[in-house]
């Protein structure tokens, strides 16, 4: 069968799902391009999108958008537009209440107990929301924060969320949210972290002692990309490696490791390290959260 074979559309028919060989060479690409996993269970999903982009453009063939997207000078403008509809970009704030326990009481502790008598300005703990979605999980790290450094302390940190969605960068950036965009947020924090949005009803805005921790960037986690980032001592990355490939989570999984500050700790969401080890990091329980701390 030629690629160009796989017509979109038949007369007074269903659209036809992508079948082989465009399925595998779309499964190919995206995984090499973003580590997103696009194997059998999730076919149609992705061939609901490919359309959706087709029909747009005016292409018939799941072939013949794949080469415009692989060879046409447009085809990198395109491929961004297109990731933006195969990202499930589903957060909250809190959204793993027990990670946030433990970081608050055990990881920020350790880390701040480990490193005393630094120089008052320097005592920063950096942490990295790594695919931060609209913001709500770097958010959720900077709120917590002060509960661990306490009153008076000199400790400060420093959040970069990053992600390969412009779109839900945008929206972090803005820090603006709905109501329902707010689940999550324990009422003390939304007290103290909100304000409502001026000339927006219903929107909320993070206030600016917590924005002023935090900041946002474009990153592909599985990509080659230059992007300079110091070492972390705290890597947040949940609910992320769950859409990728085995292969890729194991690339993803050593590249944090490697990320983190000796010491640091990496949060991972319940059952996604399965399967995932590095020589760098040793698996801790702490209650019922396992995290990764790298090795002194
Ligand atoms: C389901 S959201 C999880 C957000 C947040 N970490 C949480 O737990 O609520 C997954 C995020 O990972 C991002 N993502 C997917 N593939 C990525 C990649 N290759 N590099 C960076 N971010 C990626 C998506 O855009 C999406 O915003």
């Amino acid at each position: 069968m030629s690629m160009t074979a796989t017509r979109v559309q038949h007369e007074s028919a269903e659209p036809i799902e992508l079948a082989e060989p465009e399925h595998a060479l779309w499964r190919d690409s995206i995984r090499r391009r973003c580590g997103l996993d696009f194997s059998e269970g999730r076919r149609r999903f992705l061939s609901q999108r490919l359309r959706e982009r087709m029909s747009l453009l005016g292409i018939e063939s799941y072939g013949e958008y794949y080469r415009f997207v692989e060879h046409d000078f447009e085809g990198g403008r395109e491929w961004q537009r297109l990731i933006e509809l195969l990202l499930i970009n589903e957060t909250s704030f809190f959204r793993h209440p027990p990670s946030y326990e433990v970081l608050a009481t055990y990881a920020l502790p350790e880390l701040m107990r480990e490193r005393p008598g630094q120089q008052p300005g320097e005592d920063f703990i950096r942490m990295w929301s790594a695919g931060c979605s609209t913001g709500q999980e770097a958010y959720s790290m900077a709120m917590i924060f002060p509960r661990a450094a306490g009153a008076g302390q000199s400790w400060q940190t420093r959040i970069v969320g990053t992600d390969i969605s412009e779109r839900a960068l945008a929206k972090a950036r803005r820090g603006h949210y709905r109501k329902h965009e707010l689940r999550g947020l324990p009422e003390r924090f939304a007290g103290r972290h909100l304000a409502p949005a001026e000339g927006e009803p219903g929107v909320y805005k993070i206030t600016d002692d917590v924005r002023a921790h935090v900041r946002f960037a474009r990153f592909n986690l599985a990509g080659a990309d230059d992007f300079y980032m110091p070492e972390q001592d705290v890597i947040f990355c949940q609910n992320v490696m769950i859409y990728f490939s085995l292969d890729s989570r194991r690339e993803i999984f050593a590249r944090l490791c490697r990320q983190l500050r000796r010491g640091g700790y990496l949060f991972l969401a319940p059952g996604e390290s399965v399967g995932l080890q590095h020589p760098g990091a040793t698996p801790v329980r702490v209650h019922d959260t396992m995290i990764h701390r790298r090795a002194e």
